[in-house]
């Protein structure tokens, strides 16, 4: 058998998670392009028949994506509980931590993902690792205090690096907040570094995903979706 591209890899693992969600079900959707084959295999199930109670999403990107293909997205706030997310990841651990935040949509997928009952996500093979890293982690800070932030990850070793847009500005989150990479490789201690950053004045949110996700979908190239679960 020919290896899939990575874009096949993750419409297959798309379309084996768009296979869990139940109708009447709250759902939330991630963000990413391994989300957007998510969304199109929805509006699939969506023109069979399928009707969910309601849906939430991680970012405009997937927002504009879903409302296109007819689902109206409610704001996070509007509802009780998330029944099922279904997000993408960077990364991902062998316990099913992970990194995520390369899209810039961290704050809102951790706000989404621990308001969930249940959360999977859907990866190709080059995002498991056996040791979480590989990957910058995202941190989210406040522009009031960056610079102090930014100075401080450098002493500690965390080898700061503002995200930039391609024509070298400064990345601006959906909150109106920058973004530095730390080039940590791989993370010695992701609990440590985790209570390490909530802690921090400034910092808004980080990529650490730490015990949130239940069920990774994996695609392999030689073509086998393999489900881990906690
Ligand atoms: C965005 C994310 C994405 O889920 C992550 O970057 C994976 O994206 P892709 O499916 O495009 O590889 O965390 O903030």
């Amino acid at each position: 058998m020919t290896a899939m591209t990575q874009a096949e890899l993750k419409a297959a693992a798309a379309q084996q998670a768009a296979q869990l969600v139940q109708p009447g079900m709250v759902l939330g959707v991630g963000t990413g392009s391994t989300v957007a084959y998510l969304i199109a295999a929805l509006a699939r199930r969506r023109a069979a028949g399928l009707n969910l109670a309601a849906v939430v999403t991680t970012s405009n990107r997937s927002k504009t994506q879903l409302a296109a293909v007819g689902f109206k997205v409610s704001p996070l706030a509007e509802v009780a509980q998330v029944d099922l997310t279904i997000d993408g990841s960077d990364r991902v651990a062998p316990n099913l931590d992970g990194i995520k935040g390369g899209g810039g949509a961290l704050t809102l997928e951790k706000n989404v993902a621990v308001n969930s009952k249940r959360v999977v996500w859907i990866v190709d093979e080059s995002k498991v690792v056996p040791r979480l890293g590989g990957f910058p982690l995202p941190v989210e800070v406040l522009p009031i205090s960056c610079e102090q932030n930014f100075r401080r990850f450098g002493q500690e070793g965390l080898q700061p690096q503002y995200r930039l847009t391609p024509a070298g500005q400064r990345y601006v989150t959906h909150y109106g907040n920058y973004i530095i990479d730390l080039a940590i490789d791989p993370i010695p201690a992701p609990h440590g570094l985790a209570a390490y950053l909530d802690q921090l004045p400034g910092v808004v949110e980080h990529g650490l995903f730490l015990d949130i996700c239940d069920e990774v979908i994996i695609a392999h190239r030689d073509g086998q979706i393999e489900s881990r679960q906690k």
